[in-house]
């Protein structure tokens, strides 16, 4: 079972994964908990790349290439391994984060996007939840880890919204592997949300 956490910035996607591999594990399933742009040696070193410095570093075109070449690499040392070893992978973030980030963010590049990922990667999480919250909340979240990584939360709240609009629009247009959930609320309520819905849907 390959499932992916999506959300705008500060939404609590990573302290959600981690809480349903904890839970997953408590009950004895063999979980990889990943996240992108990373989740392997080479895709951690485009994730530098990526993620820091001048918000106009990198064209949009140019970050499409770099974000998926990072995919190709996860893909082919982490996700695929672990999945034919019969494991669950949960990774934060996946190819939904490109088609908004990337697709978005300037101009409509969506179908370059698509494209790419078809020929290069070729395949979707079966199960993809949406931490769904208003953006000022979530940057500044985002912003109270003072972190390096800041490249994508120094574009601003007019962003953050552009991608919250359009991570809803992409669960509707993939109705079957998308699932909406508040990300307003308290961890333990939101958690208890994620707990129920994977039993639901019988991972
Ligand atoms: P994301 O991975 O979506 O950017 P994080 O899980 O890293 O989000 O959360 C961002 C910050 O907000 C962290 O400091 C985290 O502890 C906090 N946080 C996460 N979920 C909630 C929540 N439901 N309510 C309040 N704070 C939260
Ligand atoms: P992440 O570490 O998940 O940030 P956050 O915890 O703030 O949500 O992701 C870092 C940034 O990378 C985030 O701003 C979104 C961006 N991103 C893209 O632009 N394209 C992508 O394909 C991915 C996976 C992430």
């Amino acid at each position: 079972m390959f499932l992916s956490f999506e959300g705008i910035d500060g939404s609590g996607k990573s302290t959600q994964a981690r809480l349903l591999a904890d839970h997953l594990r408590a009950q004895g399933r063999d979980v990889v908990l990943t996240r992108e742009p990373g989740g392997s040696p080479g895709a951690e070193e485009i994730r530098a790349l990526v993620l820091q410095g001048d918000p106009d570093r990198w064209s949009a075109e140019t970050e499409i290439l770099l974000f998926t070449a990072a995919r190709r690499d996860h893909m082919e040392r982490t996700i695929l391994p672990a999945l034919a070893a019969g494991k669950v992978v949960i990774c934060d973030r996946f190819a939904d984060s490109t088609r908004m980030y990337q697709g978005l963010s300037r101009g409509d590049l969506r179908g370059i996007v698509d494209e790419l990922h078809r020929l290069m990667i070729g395949r979707e999480p079966d199960l993809t939840l949406l931490i769904d919250m208003d953006p000022e909340t979530g940057l500044a979240r985002a912003r109270g880890r003072q972190g390096s990584e800041e490249r994508f939360e120094d574009f601003g709240a007019g962003l953050q919204r552009k991608m919250r609009a359009g991570f809803l629009a992409l669960a509707e247009e993939f109705p079957r592997r998308f699932r909406v959930i508040d990300g307003a609320r308290p961890i333990e309520v939101v958690a208890r949300d994620v707990l129920a819905l994977i039993a639901r849907e019988a991972v």
